[in-house]
């Protein structure tokens, strides 16, 4: 059960003490939203950004490309420091080159699927990839709702994974809380991206040990 802070909650101006204070708190990565304006309404930064805040975190950093054509910039991000690169299968890269192109760097390669995108179209990418993102939000904002009618498809996902004996995680990002992980740890997800709920608590090393308990607590299996 890994916990994965997203940065878009919190204060930029702030990056390095926020980094080291995610640390502190006992997160397993750090996930870092990279919006282009163009596939999502909204617009974060890019790898020069990543290369610079680098330095303030021994976690590993967990790049989500919420942008048109991540084969133009997959080698930019692993330069600057990424560890796993998240594509989505609704961009107009071709997806097996781009995962390809990942991995043949070192990287970690993930793929992610939107809301309204069937869990099918990422099963032919499942043996080139380390990770699955089920978004459980419009990809844009933070701060939004869970959407809890993603958790079948975090549970076809899960089923195929299994049954193929593959070695690869489910992520879910979008509105995860107390109430909404355990939701999507029963159905199957292993790792946890949260912003709003972590970067608003009064403590979050309490919360982030609450997430990590009450996720393992509902997998299935256990
Ligand atoms: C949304 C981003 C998420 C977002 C999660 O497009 O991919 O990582 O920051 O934030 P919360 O946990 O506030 O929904
Ligand atoms: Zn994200």
């Amino acid at each position: 059960m890994l916990i994965a802070p997203s940065i878009l909650s919190c204060d930029y101006g702030k990056m390095a003490s926020e980094l080291e204070k995610i640390e502190k708190c006992g997160a397993d990565l750090v996930h870092v939203d990279v919006m282009d304006g163009h596939f999502v309404p909204n617009i974060t930064l890019g790898a020069p950004v990543v290369k610079c805040i680098r330095k303030y975190s021994n976690l590993p950093f967990d790049v989500h490309l919420m942008i048109t054509d991540p084969i133009d910039y997959v080698e930019d991000f692993i330069n600057a420091g990424a560890d796993s690169i998240t594509i989505h299968v609704e961009c107009n890269s071709d997806i097996e080159k781009t995962l390809s192109l990942i991995r043949e760097k070192g990287c970690k390669a993930a793929v992610s699927v939107k809301p309204k995108t069937p869990a099918e179209e990422i099963f032919k990418y499942l043996d080139m990839v380390s990770m699955v993102l089920v978004m459980t939000v419009e990809p844009g904002f933070g701060g939004q709702s869970f959407m809890a009618d993603m958790m079948p498809k975090v549970e076809k996902i899960k089923a195929e994974i299994d049954r193929r004996g593959l070695d690869v995680s489910i992520q879910v990002d979008g509105g995860i809380g107390e109430k909404t992980i355990a939701e999507a740890a029963r159905s199957g997800a292993d790792i946890f991206v949260s912003g709003n709920a972590l970067f608003k608590a009064q403590d979050m090393e309490k919360q982030i040990s609450l997430f990590k308990q009450t996720a393992s607590a509902n997998y299935p299996g256990k």
